[in-house]
């Protein structure tokens, strides 16, 4: 194939990517975590993330040249996440672009982490259905876009929503650890779940009340939630009796979903746009992707969600946006381009 060869890098948590696209198609998707390194505090520690993204660096772009069966030279542009996520973190991997671009005299393109989310899609789905709504939904970030140019040049990307507090995904983490579930929770908690009842607590669906809709329709908070969950757990161990684990993450996680799905539906309908792309490590969720399916197919939406493996932060995504980039004939970015840790779609 003549298509273009694009390198992608991502570094914006904790996992470092490295994906190899050539048009729509992946050739190599490798990914070093330093997940384990963080567990033990909970979260996310920045400066651990950023010594081991330096030290995965290098590793895992031989891994994916050699998984691709591509040398270097072979690459025709690189890709690189330049926003948001942790400052330090990003600067590993736009330095790592940086030195690539110059080394091999091929073009940069800087992409934006939460459009790339979206972009990736395209990797398993084929061309992105533009004008479409997407919720991304992971640790970091909790938002509903409104997508009619993905590469984001000239708006494209708008935002339409987003959580005033923390993430679908922390809300996860943090309502598993209130559970004794292992970090990070999410998987845990859809795996629980499935052995509980999702009725048996009714904890509140933050931002639905009709006054919140005036200002808030199409944001999310789950702070409250958190509290909620933490709350009815104390009382059950202060009343002595078991805390039952399965039906609590149940009743949690439809909390979430319930909200996920009623907003990312009703913005899709509000802006007559037929399909909605779920990305984000919490599009993993198995209750998040039935009841997705289920109230969008009712409304005649089509919903598409990648695969587990390339809704969780990875290389190929940014390396699937770059590709579009070129393919869109957008401008490359200059070789100064900033690290930015705040930057919007
Ligand atoms: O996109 P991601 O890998 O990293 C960023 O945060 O950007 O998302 C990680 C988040 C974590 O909070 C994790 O608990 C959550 O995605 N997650 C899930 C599931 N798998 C991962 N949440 C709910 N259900 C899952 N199956
Ligand atoms: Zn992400």
């Amino acid at each position: 194939s003549d298509e273009p060869l694009i390198l992608g890098i991502e570094t914006s948590c904790d996992e470092t990517g490295v994906g190899i696209v050539r048009g729509h198609t992946l050739l190599a998707d490798a990914v070093a975590s330093s997940v384990d390194e963080h567990a033990r505090f909970g979260g996310v520690v920045p400066e651990v993330a950023s010594r081991a993204h330096l030290e995965a660096m290098v590793p895992t772009i031989e891994r994916a040249c050699e998984t691709a069966g591509i040398v270097l030279t072979d690459v025709d542009a690189i890709a690189v996440t330049s926003g948001p996520g942790l400052a330090g973190a990003l600067m590993v991997g736009v330095a790592a672009a940086k030195a690539l671009a110059v080394g091999l005299d091929k073009p940069i393109y800087g992409v934006n982490h939460l459009a790339a989310h979206v972009a990736v899609d395209q990797l398993e789905h084929g061309p992105l259905p533009e004008p479409c709504l997407a919720m991304l939904v992971s640790g970091g970030h909790s938002s509903l876009l409104r997508v009619t140019d993905v590469t984001g040049q000239h708006g494209g990307v708008d935002p339409l929503g987003a959580t005033i507090d923390d993430a679908a995904g922390e809300a996860f983490d943090k309502v598993a650890r209130l559970l004794g579930l292992p970090f990070p929770g999410g998987p845990h908690i859809d795996r629980a779940a499935r052995e509980g009842d999702s009725v048996y607590v009714d904890f509140p669906r933050g931002l639905t009340a009709r006054r919140d809709l005036e200002r808030h329709r199409f944001d999310f908070s789950f702070s409250g939630l958190k509290t909620a969950v933490a709350r009815w757990v104390e009382a059950r161990e202060r009343s002595g009796e078991p805390v039952p684990v399965n039906d609590v993450a149940a009743s949690f996680q439809e909390a979430v979903c319930d909200v996920l799905t009623r907003k990312a539906i009703d913005a899709a309908v509000t802006e007559g746009i037929d399909h909605i792309l779920i990305g984000g490590g919490v599009a993993a969720n198995s209750r998040l992707r039935v009841l997705a399916e289920e109230r969008a197919a009712a409304r005649g939406i089509r919903v598409r969600v990648p695969r587990p493996g390339l809704c969780t932060d990875n290389g190929a995504m940014v390396a699937a946006l770059g590709s579009e980039m070129v393919a869109r004939g957008r401008t490359p970015s200059r070789l100064d381009l900033p690290a930015d840790s705040s930057q919007p779609v």
